[in-house]
């Protein structure tokens, strides 16, 4: 009997993820008991130190967050079973975008589900086929999805290659609208851009900037409002900025984009993500206007986050480990030739109690390999220290050092990385036994 098309795509579904682009480094859920915070209980219901979390101003957790989701289910219940055209919108939704359009220095704000949907909607909203779009080539995915939703013309630019998308931009003078789309922290890279260098050459050209702050609102700027004050740049001067509140604005989900009024009421009519989906429900509305206040009231969030970051950078850095980006920023990706050792040191690390995840494709491009540190400003010196110290031992006892100067390309097949981390292991608790500073803290 012939194949049904259901068993033939489940066999496909089954092909892809085992042998086909993932390499058989497939992607899992990594499931944690009980709350987010600077440690957690992992699913072998270790308690572990947790530095994969993009919890940067370490407010997912806090107790007045929790308080204040309960406070709010109490006056205005959980759900609101309603997109915000229908009646989806309470009045502190209406709050909460007036507190983001004052944080961004804007005249208006609008909510969305997500950080995802907010470029899902936006681009599509606002542009056709007479426009144009610049991308910076390692946008993040909602803003690829986004574009792709949108009839404008799209032009690539290099990774913050401002010469490249000047020729862009020169390229382009027919177009009605023109818009610079970028990323003002680059989570994969921890890249910040320079953004007095992209609104001289938008005014030049006369092209807009959209810009989503998702990594850079609370973590860089002197008051956590991102790369707009980072780069002591007019909040004018952006068309269009867009962020998330699942990050460093308590982590409980929810995107808006800030510009001025005629833009924000534009995107009411217009954009298919805010007009065709579930509003953001009570409890997350009144965490998030709690955790701004928490973030305007504790700027040392900030000031810590700066200097944890560069703890664990320059530790690395002595070392001999090579992380990508900017210094003032909380992401910090170490660097691997290899996908064999960002698993080794990913297994490694946990059994070692701390908490770090492999980057792998998709999320990466394919053959490219790093674990992605995230730093917060609840992180202790102790706990970045601690990092900092099983990272080298890991790396001290396999032949990491010599395969990154040798450029050596690891084959699985010499020994398989969840064993070598396992030995790394044992050798760790043997040393234990004549009393080694880093196993006292597991
Ligand atoms: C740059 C960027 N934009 C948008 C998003 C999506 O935000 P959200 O998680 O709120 O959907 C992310 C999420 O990681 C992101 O990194």
């Amino acid at each position: 009997m012939e194949k049904k098309a259901q068993d033939e795509f489940v066999e496909y579904c089954d092909f892809i993820v085992k042998s086909g682009p993932f390499d058989g480094y497939q992607a899992v859920e990594h499931i944690i008991h009980g709350k987010q915070g600077s440690t957690v209980v992992a699913d072998n219901m270790q308690t572990v130190h947790n530095f994969c979390s993009n919890n940067y101003s370490g407010l997912a957790g806090d107790p007045r967050m929790v308080e204040a989701a309960a406070e709010t289910m109490k006056t205005h219940g959980y759900g609101l079973s309603s997109a915000p055209l229908m009646c989806g919108y309470q009045d502190i939704h209406k709050k909460l975008e007036r507190v983001i359009a004052d944080f961004h220095g804007t005249e208006d704000a609008i909510l969305y589900p997500s950080g995802y949907h907010t470029n899902l909607g936006l681009f599509q909203a606002c542009f056709n086929e007479n426009d144009a779009l610049f991308s910076d080539q390692e946008n993040h995915a909602s803003i690829i999805d986004g574009m792709r939703l949108c009839k404008a013309k799209k032009f690539v630019y290099k990774h913050l290659d401002t010469k490249h998308l000047e020729e862009q931009l020169k390229k382009a003078d027919e177009y009605r609208f023109k818009c610079i789309v970028t990323e003002g922290i680059f989570s994969m890279e921890a890249d910040i851009l320079d953004l007095q260098e992209y609104v001289r050459i938008a005014k030049k050209y006369n092209a807009m900037i959209y810009l989503d702050e998702c990594h850079s609102v609370g973590t860089i700027g002197k008051t956590g409002r991102g790369c707009i004050e980072y780069s002591g740049v007019d909040p004018k001067d952006i068309t269009l900025i867009s962020s998330t509140l699942g990050k460093a604005v308590g982590g409980g989900g929810g995107g808006y984009t800030a510009a001025s009024k005629p833009i924000v009421d534009f995107l009411r009519q217009t954009s298919r993500t805010f007009i065709f989906s579930n509003s953001l429900s009570s409890p997350i509305i009144g965490a998030s206007l709690r955790a701004f206040e928490i973030l305007e009231e504790e700027q040392w969030r900030f000031t810590k986050l700066k200097e944890n970051s560069l703890r664990f950078r320059n530790g690395m850095r002595k070392n001999g480990f090579y992380i990508y980006g900017s210094d003032d920023c909380p992401i910090c990706p170490v660097f691997f030739r290899d996908v064999y050792y960002s698993k080794y040191f990913e297994v490694g690390l946990m059994k070692l109690g701390y908490y770090t995840i492999a980057l792998a494709y998709p999320v990466i491009p394919m053959n490219t390999a790093r674990t992605r540190i995230i730093i917060t400003a609840i992180h202790t010196n102790e706990q970045i220290d601690g990092l900092v110290d099983a990272f080298k031992f890991l790396a001290d006892n396999s032949t990491f050092f010599e395969d990154m100067k040798n450029n050596t390309k690891v084959m699985e097949s010499q020994i398989g990385y969840a064993e070598m981390a396992q030995k790394s292991y044992d050798l760790k608790m043997s040393k234990a036994a004549i009393a080694s500073p880093l196993s006292a803290k597991l």
